[in-house]
């Protein structure tokens, strides 16, 4: 791997060596222009594999202070060890937007990512977003959710899936709620789902799943909660400074 890396960058060298373009010689980006705030136009939230790249890019915006969008700013985005950019730095484009492929580090979990650009004096404004790798139990966890739960869950219809949350009496939260669903125990968790709404005095329009989902699927639609939870969930454990 290490070795075919070094191999491409001389080919790419070489390749370089006469044309002297701003590329030979890598960033030196220049910004053409500076906005105030970095917005996210597509693409956070997103779950994909550990080690693998994201199924759509991240596409940023950066605006001036009256909301407009600004052409030629200059965006750089990190994230944590093992996460890969392509690119890592890049000017906003006509629509003012910095697209950026991302590829997860080969570890499960939350990964949140920041971006970053300056404004007219130098000063730096941040965003950051939050991807998600999601290792077997969690992607098991994510297909009941898109097979059973978004279609009231997910407020959001798709051209493959139309909401039936605008139907709702009773408004489910999002599985992002963390502030809803990080209160709930798994073992909380797996009453409601299994029994449905009543079990834990909520509304009967939480229909029961305990005679859908097996014992595995279920323990995987809470992970795939609890991974997804922003605030991000805390598993509880040993409480320091209690007695
Ligand atoms: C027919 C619509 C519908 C479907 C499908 C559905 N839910 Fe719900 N769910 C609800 C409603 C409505 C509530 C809110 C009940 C309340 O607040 O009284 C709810 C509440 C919950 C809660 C309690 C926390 C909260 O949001 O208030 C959990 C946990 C939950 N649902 C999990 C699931 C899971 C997991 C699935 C899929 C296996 C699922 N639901 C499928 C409608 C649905």
């Amino acid at each position: 791997m290490k070795a075919n890396l070094w191999i491409s960058a001389m080919l790419v060298a070489a390749a370089c060596a006469g044309c002297g373009h701003r590329k030979a010689s890598a960033p030196a980006l220049q910004a053409k222009a500076a906005g105030t705030a970095i917005v996210v136009a597509s693409g956070d939230k997103q779950l994909g594999s550990p080690g693998s790249q994201l199924p759509q890019p991240l596409v940023l915006q950066v605006n001036d202070d009256q909301g407009n969008t600004v052409t030629g700013a200059k965006v750089q985005i990190s994230g944590p060890r093992g996460v890969v950019f392509d690119p890592a730095q890049v000017l906003t484009d006509d629509n003012g937007q910095a697209t950026f492929k991302v590829t997860l580090g080969g570890i499960s979990g939350r990964y949140e990512l920041t971006a970053s650009s300056q404004d007219a004096h130098g000063k730096t404004f941040t965003l950051t977003v939050a991807e998600f790798a999601a290792g077997y139990q969690q992607e098991v966890g994510y297909e009941v959710n898109q097979k059973y739960c978004s279609r009231c869950h997910n407020p959001d219809s798709t051209t493959e899936q139309v909401s039936n949350y605008d139907n709702l009496a009773v408004k489910p939260h999002s599985f992002s709620s963390g502030e809803v669903y990080n209160k709930f125990s798994d073992a909380d968790l797996a009453t409601v789902i299994s029994h449905g709404g009543p079990a834990m005095n909520r509304s009967s329009l939480m229909p029961p799943y305990g005679w859908t989902l097996d014992k595995a699927e279920m323990q995987a639609v809470i992970a795939y909660i609890r991974l997804v939870s922003d605030p991000p969930y805390v598993v509880p454990g040993v409480v320091y400074g209690k007695h």
